[in-house]
């Protein structure tokens, strides 16, 4: 068992990912131990020393995949005091998800229940999982709140995390396991030191690290996918938070989970993570401009297909519950971004 003064250990799988990294960064700032679990299918073992020269440790790493439930089984046995579980590993891209679905449902559902079955299996229970705002679909009023309809999902991916969802409320009420789920919306954005950020494979789908490869001439100009929504300048609406709001939120949702059962009147609860302020993507780009002083080259183009035209959190429940709000601003977001664009080509 953990000796009594020693951090608390926790396991982060997808540990090497955009947000299981930055996670890892918070949960040691805030006193955890954690030991990170990723199958680099989507990530690089070089993390870990970005993660290391930020907080001055290597923290334990498994290279494993979470389909065998035989190294779900191996990562306990040789970590037995691992009081919880923050479960990021899954595939995330829409598009990709639209193709291969059945890519997408083995892996995000097979891995879920493989944790789930495990934790049972040893008396533990103490998970928070990753979820996500396209869970809401396009939510008929904004903000959108967390008991807001679940709508149709707009992609396989989406509906991985909705079936994750439902998986997780029956597993606790069979179970009494202790589970939060966070809806997280749009996570951008790279941790100050520019040691770590966000590693698209291929070229990117997500707006911000498109702009940043752009501008830093290793893209043609951005296409915005859409000059005809019913918004205030025709571009569709997210909310984007930085990624180290983001992970705090974890480091916040495990106090939450850590705390006496009396304390807790559910053992299943679900937040939005979010800034609460919606931005269009023409809005993106001229803070980007603002905050760079550089340009971003951009062109108008059709929409893109499973695109809805506007969603921003509504975010009193992390704020009243998890005693959690987002601190940084859209402009620090992306300026960190650059940061990490520009140390990734002198790297
Ligand atoms: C944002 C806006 C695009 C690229 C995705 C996932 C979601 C969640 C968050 C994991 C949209 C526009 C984008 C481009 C553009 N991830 N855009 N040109 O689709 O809101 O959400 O990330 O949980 O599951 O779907 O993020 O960054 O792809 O798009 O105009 O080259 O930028 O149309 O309006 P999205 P995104």
């Amino acid at each position: 068992m953990t000796k009594p003064d020693a951090p608390i250990p926790i396991l982060v799988t997808g540990g090497l990912g955009f947000i299981g990294s930055h996670t890892a960064v918070a949960l040691y700032e805030a006193g955890f131990w954690p030991v990170l679990l990723d199958n680099l299918s989507n990530s690089r073992r070089e993390v870990l020393q970005g993660i290391a020269s930020i907080t001055g440790k290597t923290f334990p790493f498994i290279e494993g995949d979470l389909r065998d439930a035989g190294v779900v089984r191996s990562i306990f046995e040789a970590h037995p005091d691992i009081a919880g579980v923050i479960h990021f590993a899954a595939f995330k891209a829409v598009g990709e998800s639209v193709e291969k679905p059945l890519d997408y449902y083995e892996n995000n559902l097979i891995t879920l229940i493989h944790m789930l079955r495990e934790l049972h299996n040893r008396g533990k229970g103490n998970l928070v999982f990753s979820s996500s705002c396209t869970v809401y679909g396009q939510a008929d009023a904004l903000p959108v709140a967390e008991d807001a309809p679940v709508k149709p999902a707009e992609s396989p991916y989406g509906n991985t995390k909705q079936i994750g969802e439902e998986i997780i409320r029956d597993t606790v009420a069979a179970t009494g396991m202790n589970v939060i789920a966070l809806r997280y919306f749009n996570p951008i954005g790279a941790h100050p030191s520019a040691s770590i950020g966000e590693l698209p494979l291929g070229v990117p789908q997500n707006l911000v690290p498109f702009i940043t490869q752009s501008v830093a001439g290793l893209r043609g100009e951005l296409a915005v996918y859409g000059n005809d929504y019913p918004t205030r300048d025709g571009t569709a609406i997210r909310d984007y938070i930085h990624v180290m709001d983001l992970a705090e939120a974890h480091v916040a949702a495990l106090h939450r989970m850590f705390r006496a059962e009396s304390d807790r009147p559910e053992p299943y609860e679900v937040f939005n993570i979010g800034t609460g302020k919606g931005s269009t993507v023409l809005e993106v780009i001229r803070t980007f401009e603002v905050a760079t002083g550089l340009k971003v080259p951009h062109r108008m183009a059709e929409r893109r297909a499973g695109d809805v035209t506007a969603a921003w959190a509504e975010t009193s429940r992390a704020e009243k519950v998890l005693g959690w709000k987002a601190q940084r601003s859209l402009a620090e977001a992306l300026l960190d971004a650059w940061r990490w664009q520009v140390e990734q080509e002198t790297a």
